[in-house]
């Protein structure tokens, strides 16, 4: 990557990253340049919000120059950084992409690429005509389980692979944190479930079969159960004033303020208040006026809670996909791969992604 060069494996210049969204993932990624500093170095923050893009500064030691409201106000200066890592909401990935791909900065792009395949399209031929690396937030691909079903499969030890069967359990609470009242849970804002959550899957079926490609897809999915008409008798519009929250799986007392009282200030607590430091008063008053407090039958959410997916390649290969809200267990995805030598490579994966 430009100047930066490395020495018997070793980088001698740290790679020089701008924040494009100091939310939940720009938090994560520059979380690596603390761990090694010899190697990435976070030199610019963008994000509306103060807190956020404070919290990165402070913790990267950011000149206030290199503090901006939102992505454009980079974009207006000469280039400072070797590369971006947008971390914007989905729908916020294009414009961002292509902007700073024509500015010649290499991209560390979050999952979805974008919304729609002529955006996609748009942002390969940004980074094409740039000559910067695109690198798409796909992080089950470096799993080490799923690099080696992939070895395995690769080295012929089930033979042909004929097909994949492939499970990702959500978790009732994530889906209704993510799904249902927070970010992800609206079509029109976002996306379609299956693209914000399963396209890893989808990914890693694709990357399982190697160069075949697709012909045949089915799939089905349903707004199935966190809809007005499955409201309990009872129950209030929000949680902090519901009469039948204690029997309620979704109830957001449990999950935020119960999680906050016992110590715990990480995910999912630390995404529903607008500080970077909750507390029972912040997250209470969240939940008393903020979105995280709602009845999770009572939101204006419209994203599928379970969905299967079908799909046949070249050659015959089969794979089946299913996605499902209602897990206790969370994103720990399970795989079987059946092969012509009667084999099986079977693995299960804890990233929460
Ligand atoms: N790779 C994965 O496994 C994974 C997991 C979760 C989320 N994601 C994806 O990462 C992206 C970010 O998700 P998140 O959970 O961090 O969301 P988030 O809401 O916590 O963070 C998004 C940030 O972007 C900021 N932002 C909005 N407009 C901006 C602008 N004009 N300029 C600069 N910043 C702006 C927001 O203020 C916010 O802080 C989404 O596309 C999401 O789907 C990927």
């Amino acid at each position: 990557m430009g100047q930066n060069s490395s020495q018997g494996g070793k980088m001698t210049t740290p790679v020089r990253v701008i924040v494009i969204g100091a939310g939940n993932r720009g938090d994560n990624y520059s979380h690596y340049a603390s761990i090694h500093p010899e190697r990435v170095k976070v030199v610019g923050v963008a994000d509306p919000r103060k807190f956020a893009r404070t919290k990165l500064q402070q913790q990267h030691k950011v000149v206030d120059e290199n503090i901006f409201e939102d992505w454009p106000s980079v974009i207006e200066r000469e280039k400072f950084a070797d590369a971006v890592l947008i971390c914007t909401p989905d729908r916020l990935h294009k414009e961002p992409a292509v902007a700073f791909a024509q500015k010649g900065y290499h991209i560390l792009l979050e999952k979805p690429m974008a919304t729609t395949a002529e955006d996609c399209r748009a942002i390969v031929e940004a980074c094409t005509q740039s000559g910067v690396i695109l690198s798409v937030g796909h992080v089950l691909r470096y799993d080490p389980l799923i690099h080696m079903i992939k070895e395995l499969i690769d080295a012929g030890v089930i033979g042909d692979v004929m097909h994949i069967q492939h499970f990702e359990p959500v978790g009732f609470y994530h889906f209704a944190h993510s799904f249902v009242r927070g970010n992800w849970r609206n079509e029109a804002e976002s996306s379609f479930s299956l693209l914000a959550k399963s396209c890893h899957d989808i990914d890693l079926i694709h990357h399982w079969a190697g160069a075949r490609r697709c012909l045949k897809v089915s799939s089905f999915g349903s707004v199935s159960h966190f809809r007005k008409k499955h409201k309990p008798t009872g129950a209030g519009d929000r949680c902090l004033d519901c009469a039948i929250e204690k029997d309620c799986p979704y109830s957001a007392r449990k999950i935020y303020l119960d999680r906050v009282k016992q110590g715990h200030t990480g995910w999912p607590v630390s995404v529903i208040c607008q500080s970077s430091d909750p507390d029972i008063e912040s997250v209470t008053k969240a939940l008393k006026t903020g979105p995280y407090g709602r009845c999770v039958y009572e939101c204006d959410n419209d994203v599928c809670s379970n969905q299967v997916v079908n799909m046949e390649f070249e050659g015959g290969l089969t794979a089946a996909f299913s996605m499902v809200a209602f897990t206790e267990e969370i994103c720990n995805r399970k795989t079987t791969i059946y092969g012509s030598k009667v084999g099986v490579c079977r693995g299960e994966t804890t990233t929460p992604t």
